[in-house]
């Protein structure tokens, strides 16, 4: 814990990594765009080989073009959240849908809340991580299929820590943070190193078993479970109630057609039920 702001450090970073700092390469931003875009960028320019067995990692204190899921952006103020991205090569394309990917990365996020005592915190379908109905922490995917059976996911994590009241005012998704939760100022060389030690975990069992070896404990944390949502996909709005997700990740409505199954979308709470 502390009283004030540590910035980010690599040395620190990497003696809480302690050993498994062998499996990362990190880069330390005080401003950029965005970790996401970078990582791309990185790829793109083949400034790393494909067989590099490294994870790459990019981390800033602010990003000024943050980005988020469906073309929305994320905001925050230098030193308020941890925004990272990870890459991670998958070996050869998965059997199953690597679109559930991002509920793994959720799985990862809850554990370690819970590691650090932080209680009551939820996963709304497909990631966005809550507390008390509001926004906590978002996870955004970007996946490239290259050339043989690879697959390079970029997988970008922002987490509020302690919000500015001028944050706040530019943010339209109701959001807390974790000083708001705990009253607390948690150290974020700390709580990045846990999380990359746990990503790589998730993500490897989740390459050698799937979706399904982590469905239970997902559905734990399943914020709308049984509760009356309304789903809006790029094509329309669907009312109905929150039951489950099947072995791939996607969402079961149960709608005035019956039980059906959804890939993509946003979910809203309707009503308390
Ligand atoms: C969402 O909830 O809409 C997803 C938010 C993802 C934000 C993170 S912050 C680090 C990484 N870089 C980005 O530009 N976005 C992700």
């Amino acid at each position: 814990m502390q009283n004030s702001l540590a910035l980010l450090d690599t040395e620190i970073i990497l003696k809480y990594l302690g050993v498994e700092s062998n499996y990362f390469s990190l880069n330390i931003f005080d401003s950029i765009e965005s970790t996401n875009t970078f990582l791309i960028d990185f790829f793109k320019s083949n400034k790393v080989s494909n067989k590099s067995s490294l994870i790459h990692v990019a981390v800033a204190e602010v990003q000024t073009k943050g980005r988020g899921r469906n073309g929305r952006s994320w905001v925050s103020g230098f030193g308020e959240s941890l925004t990272f991205s990870i890459n991670w090569h998958f070996k050869e394309q998965p059997s199953f849908q690597l679109s559930s990917l991002s509920l793994v990365v959720g799985i990862a996020l809850i554990r370690v809340f819970k590691s650090f005592s932080i209680e009551h915190i939820y996963l709304k379908w497909p990631n966005d991580v809550l507390f008390n109905h509001h926004k906590l922490a978002g996870v955004l995917i970007e996946l490239r299929s290259g050339m043989e059976k690879r697959c390079n996911a970029v997988i970008g994590i922002g987490i509020n820590f302690n919000l500015s009241n001028t944050t706040r005012t530019n943010i339209v998704t109701e959001t807390t943070d974790l000083f708001q939760i705990t009253g607390k100022l948690f150290d974020r060389n700390l709580v990045l190193s846990v999380l990359l030690i746990e990503l790589r975990k998730v993500i490897s069992d989740f390459e050698k078993f799937g979706f399904c070896f982590f469905k239970s404990e997902w559905l734990s944390y399943h914020a709308y479970e049984g509760k009356r949502v309304c789903l809006k996909t790029p094509k329309n709005q669907i009312m109905g109630i929150v039951n489950g997700v099947d072995d791939d990740g996607a969402l079961f409505l149960l709608t005035d057609s019956g039980r059906e199954i959804f890939n993509v979308g946003d979910v809203s709470l309707r009503e308390e039920n």
